[in-house]
């Protein structure tokens, strides 16, 4: 199997403010091949946004090795990193982060505008994700006379608008009712599947954690294998 993610030795520590120091990950080592499903469960503060961070490229302050796609990120300059990270990696997030002042379908094109795209090509990709998770009808509306979940399945095909290898999804059903989560998470997992998209999410969710492959929990500072 290929692998996308090679992580080892992996510490993070925070400075805080009065030069303490945080010691969140330590020694972690971690492994994600190309077309997984992989659940991340834990208490609140243990680390779990930081490491999606550190996954999608966010953070490079780390001590320890990460190889993405076989390349050291430590030897990839911030503007090939962010070239990755927009191109490669879809980010789906607990209170959505859409930007309210354009509509449903300019949310979902904005990430494929940076790599300057034929606008004509992504907004039929576009529409074609709108389709797909059931939100078309919405499309010029402004994403505050949207519901909860309407609003995530926004963010979610947004996410997928560059074609991503790699989708981090911290608690995206957080802020959701059961049932709407569960309609979310069951056409999520099923169209990452399909696609042959890796996703990693974090849920504080169990019964949600249970439906990926590979389950770890990160406990004491490092991943467990559930
Ligand atoms: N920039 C920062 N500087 C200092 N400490 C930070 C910083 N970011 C996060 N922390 C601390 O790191 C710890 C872990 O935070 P993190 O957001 O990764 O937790 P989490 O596991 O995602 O929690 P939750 O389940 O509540 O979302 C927390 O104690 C937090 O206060
Ligand atoms: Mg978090």
């Amino acid at each position: 199997m290929n692998k996308l993610i090679e992580i080892s030795n992996l510490k993070k520590i925070y400075n805080l403010s009065n030069k303490d120091q945080l010691l969140l990950i330590d020694n972690l080592n971690l492994t994600i091949y190309k077309n997984s499903i992989t659940s991340i469960i834990g208490p609140s503060g243990c680390g779990k946004s930081t490491l999606l961070n550190i996954l999608g490229l966010l953070d490079s302050n780390f001590h320890g090795n990460y190889f993405f796609e076989s390349k050291s990120i430590k030897e990839i300059n911030s503007k090939n990193l962010s070239n990755i990270r927009n191109k490669k990696i879809g980010f789906v997030h607990q209170f959505f982060h859409l930007i309210p002042e354009l509509t449903v379908l300019e949310n979902v094109i904005l990430p494929a505008l940076v790599q300057h795209d034929n606008i004509l090509d992504v907004n039929n990709d576009a529409c074609k994700l709108l389709e797909i998770f059931e939100i078309i009808d919405k499309k010029n509306m402004k994403p505050n006379k949207l519901s909860g979940g309407e609003q995530q399945r926004v963010a979610i095909a947004r996410s997928l608008i560059n074609k991503p290898n790699l989708i981090l999804a911290d608690e995206m059903t957080g802020n959701l009712d059961e049932k709407t989560s569960d309609e979310i998470i069951n056409f999520f997992l099923k169209f990452v599947a399909n696609h042959n998209i890796s996703l990693i999410y974090v849920t504080h969710n169990k019964k949600y954690a249970e439906m990926a492959k590979i389950k770890y929990e990160l406990r004491n500072r490092n991943l467990i294998l559930k």
